[in-house]
């Protein structure tokens, strides 16, 4: 039976997105929007294999209107056309989507920043382009501090993407969890509107505890428990301009909870961290950004993850191959392997 706790569909921020609000037993509990109950596998009989591209940050940034004007978006189109416009290239975000497919992923994952100074043109461009990557059944996404980034007037923002983030316009909330045979994909949303100059995230209690909930009952289920969040998950990850305030109760509760791979963005750069839990280590993967088509400061070049799980008796052992640019103009080749064990 289901838990008394049951996350609320409201209330919407500034941005129209909807996070988890826990409901005491007695309040008026509603159905759970996120949920999408699947058959649940026990066994693997294949392999499952993910793509996690993430930070694409795509241009052109069109739309800019007197309506949207603000000091945070006024400081955003400056950093982007004296720093991130030379970087980021669509064209090279398409490539590495069409290396995935090629290589046949079952699934395309991306983990935020999608745009840039969440303007209502922005939205409408990068669904054109999630549509272009397939339909919402091979493709989620999670917003970035990007995507959820200053006041809208009402305009419908990130939820233009629902479809790939679990939900439907009217009912998009996060937590979310999508079921794809044995992998279950956990979708947080880190990102809140900051001040200027601020890139920090907050996940809040309320969604850490839903999530913790959705992490156990899907251990219960022996599920492939694949986190997605796009600020860093842990503690020293980043600086405290551009953290997750919560970092450090969201941390907890995955040591409590464990959880079999968390995949972040934000940071622009590839790093797995261990962490120690309850179901033993933990791998949290960072992703370069899929998009960077020049070096910048200590950014490597466009990249992007391919996760694929092989399940048996002894354990869950996940092959982790990089695949992008060695070159500015290159082609995608891959970079490294290597074999993540959990026993
Ligand atoms: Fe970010």
């Amino acid at each position: 039976m289901r838990d008394k706790r049951f996350a609320d569909p409201g209330p919407t921020t500034g941005s129209g997105v909807i996070t988890a609000k826990i409901l005491r037993p007695g309040a008026d509990n509603r159905a759970w929007p996120g949920w999408q109950a699947q058959t649940v596998l026990n066994r693997m009989t294949e392999t499952f294999t993910i793509a996690h591209l993430t930070d694409v940050h795509l241009s052109p940034v069109a739309g800019f209107t007197p309506r949207y004007w603000n000091l945070k978006r006024m400081a955003g189109l400056l950093n982007w056309h004296s720093k991130r416009r030379g970087v980021h290239s669509r064209a090279v975000a398409d490539l590495l989507v069409a290396d995935a497919k090629a290589l046949r992923a079952d699934h395309v994952v991306i983990t935020g920043d999608l745009i840039n100074l969440g303007l209502p043109a922005e939205y409408v461009s990068a669904l054109e382009w999630l549509q272009a990557i397939g339909p919402p059944e091979r493709v989620t996404v999670i917003p970035g501090n990007h995507d959820i980034y200053s006041s809208l007037h009402g305009d419908a923002g990130v939820t233009r993407w629902a479809a790939y983030m679990g939900g439907e316009a009217e009912t998009l909330a996060f937590p979310f969890v999508r079921r794809f045979g044995p992998v279950a994909l956990i979708g947080l949303n880190s990102a809140v509107e900051t001040p200027p100059f601020a890139a920090s995230g907050q996940l809040g209690p309320d969604q850490i505890e839903v999530t913790r909930d959705l992490l156990e009952r899907l251990h219960d289920d022996d599920a492939i428990r694949v986190v997605l969040i796009h600020h860093p998950p842990l503690a020293g990850l980043t600086s405290a301009r551009r953290a997750l305030k919560d970092v450090k109760l969201f941390q907890r509760m995955l040591e409590k909870t464990g959880a079999e791979l968390v995949l972040y963005g934000h940071n622009h750069k590839p790093l797995l961290t261990w962490l120690e839990t309850v179901n033993g280590p933990l791998a949290v993967i960072g992703g370069a950004s899929a998009s960077a088509a020049r070096l910048y400061k200590n950014d490597p070049l466009a990249q992007y993850n391919l996760f694929t799980f092989f399940k048996s008796e002894e354990g869950l052992r996940i092959r982790q191959i990089v695949r992008g640019l060695e070159r500015p103009d290159g082609p995608v080749v891959k970079l490294s392997e290597r074999v993540l064990e959990k026993r």
